[in-house]
């Protein structure tokens, strides 16, 4: 079984790359079908395009209301079979009837150890704070923003010299290690909601390594 996903997004879509990548492989329980973007200009669309995805645009900006705009997504998700949501820099707030509708099959990648630093912003609020451990969070997606059940979460150090940049770019490339795993772990069924909390099944050695990994490990 492979879970037929479309990939929402925003911009770059670095994160929307590496799910495309991973899924490339044969046996990668999720099929990438369809990257969505609200920006007609999201530099990931060429990027999803020269992958050989399929790709559609629903512009915010022609919706008078949020009810409005998620419908027209909705309807391009329903016209091909989306079965899995993975938001990747997709920078609306969706409407609670819409998350409704995805519950337990939409899930967000978030560069903080969430439940720390929710919203935007989060590099410089890090630095700010002092804290030495930075990282990012994979979690299936609830109507409070950034919150919802944690599939997986990649810890990076914050060195003394690091800038939002230099802070930033590390944890992207964590980004890029947890999001295709915890996609694995979450669309082969190995993870599940019970409880609002994620349970693990099946082989835990890799579902522990893969759920706790450093870039480079
Ligand atoms: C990432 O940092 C992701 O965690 C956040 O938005 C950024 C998107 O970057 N939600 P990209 O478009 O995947 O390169």
């Amino acid at each position: 079984m492979t879970a037929r996903t479309a990939i929402l997004i925003s911009g770059r879509g670095s994160n929307m790359s590496s799910l495309i990548a991973a899924a490339m492989e044969p046996d990668y329980p999720a099929r990438i079908e369809l990257v969505l973007s609200n920006r007609p200009d999201a530099a990931g669309l060429e990027r999803a395009r020269a992958a050989g995805i399929e790709t559609a645009v629903v512009d915010h900006k022609a919706f008078d209301s949020r009810e409005d705009f998620d419908a027209a997504m909705q309807a391009v998700l329903d016209e091909h079979k989306i079965e899995l949501v993975c938001l990747a820099g997709f920078m609306r707030i969706l409407t609670d009837g819409f998350i409704a509708h995805w519950s337990d099959r939409m899930i967000n990648i978030h560069p903080s150890l969430l439940p720390s630093f929710k919203g935007l912003n989060t590099h410089k609020r890090v630095l700010d704070a002092g804290v030495r451990i930075a990282g990012c969070t994979v979690h299936v997606v609830r109507p409070e923003m950034d919150s919802g059940p944690i599939i997986g979460q990649a810890a990076v150090p914050v060195l003394p010299d690091d800038t939002e940049e230099t802070l930033g770019a590390r944890v992207l490339e964590a980004e890029h290690v947890l999001y295709p795993r915890a996609l694995a772990l979450y669309a082969s069924g190995q993870g599940r909601v019970v409880s609002e909390r994620i349970v693990f099944s099946g082989n835990t050695a890799s579902t522990d390594s893969a759920v706790f990994s450093l870039p480079g490990d």
